[in-house]
């Protein structure tokens, strides 16, 4: 795509989301990886290095090798580093301020658009949130940090200092569902939205990338920013295979100039 090309579609989806009332943002792990974080599925993301096929909960659940990898996988995932929002995130974060977001329906766990400034109560995060550890037996919970500093003193699989249960982030793990209300309102969000914009997901790991096509069956316009292919490209209206972090800066500066703010 060839930057005038760009251009073109940068401007096309400010038009779109000015001329919008009930717009849904829909982020995956491509929003973060200009914070640091890798994504899972581009070259070097963290499915690269590790199998999926261990990180399930049954194997979280059934074997201490597991969790040992999985708290492995955690802290090398840079999850539990000090992260900080990047432009993307500043941007959506501005899009509220400026009235134009109805909520942001999230896959990652990593509380960036909190950070960024976006209100917590329209952040729908589908897959949970990074910042907390809970007891599987007795349901006590632990702020991440804790935990950090005990896998840093070099204990391999932390244990609930109440009740020496399973200790597991607060995070959906594969063959887990989804929290329900969340998911459910994703859905009835995603159906009411005018307008879809998917930032930094492949689209490819339901029901989470379910939501787009939720909002087209409804009738909205379908915006993806995206580097690699998704699995809905065919489907956008506007599709801008860029940086994140910079397509969402312009598009927002052109939002502000139209909006006159
Ligand atoms: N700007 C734009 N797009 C980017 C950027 C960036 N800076 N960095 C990466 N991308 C794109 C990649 O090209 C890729 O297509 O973001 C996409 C990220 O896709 P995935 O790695 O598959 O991440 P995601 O879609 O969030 O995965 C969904 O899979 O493993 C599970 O629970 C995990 O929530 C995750 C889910």
């Amino acid at each position: 795509m060839n930057s005038q090309d760009i251009e073109a579609k940068i401007d096309a989806a400010a038009a779109a989301i000015v001329a919008s009332k009930r717009i849904v943002v829909f982020t995956g792990a491509g929003v973060s990886t200009e914070s640091g974080i890798p994504d899972f599925r581009s070259p070097g993301g963290i499915w690269t290095k590790f199998d999926p096929e261990d990180f399930t909960i049954e194997k979280f659940l059934t074997s201490r090798d597991s969790r040992k990898k999985q708290w492995e996988v955690l802290l090398e995932g840079g999850l539990f580093g000090a992260v900080a929002p990047n432009p993307a995130h500043y941007a959506i974060a501005q899009l509220e301020k400026l009235g134009k977001l109805d909520c942001i329906i999230t896959q990652n766990i990593d509380n960036l658009h909190q950070k960024a400034g976006n209100s917590p109560d329209i952040v729908f995060e589908l897959h949970g949130n990074m910042q907390w550890v809970i007891c599987m037996h007795c349901g006590k919970r632990y702020s991440t940090e804790t935990i950090i500093e005990k896998l840093q003193s070099g204990i391999e699989i932390p244990d609930c200092d109440h009740c020496l249960g399973i200790l597991k982030p607060d995070v959906v793990f594969f063959g887990e569902s989804l929290p329900f209300l969340i998911l459910n309102t994703a859905i009835e969000r995603s159906k009411k939205a005018d307008l879809f914009i998917s930032i930094g997901s492949s689209l490819v790991v339901t029901p989470a990338a379910y939501m787009p096509s939720y909002a087209l069956e409804s009738g909205a316009k379908l915006i993806i920013v995206n580097i690699g292919e998704t699995s809905l490209d065919n489907r956008a209206h506007i599709l801008i295979n860029g940086k994140a972090g910079d397509v969402m800066t312009r598009i927002l500066e052109k939002v502000s100039t139209y909006l006159c703010v």
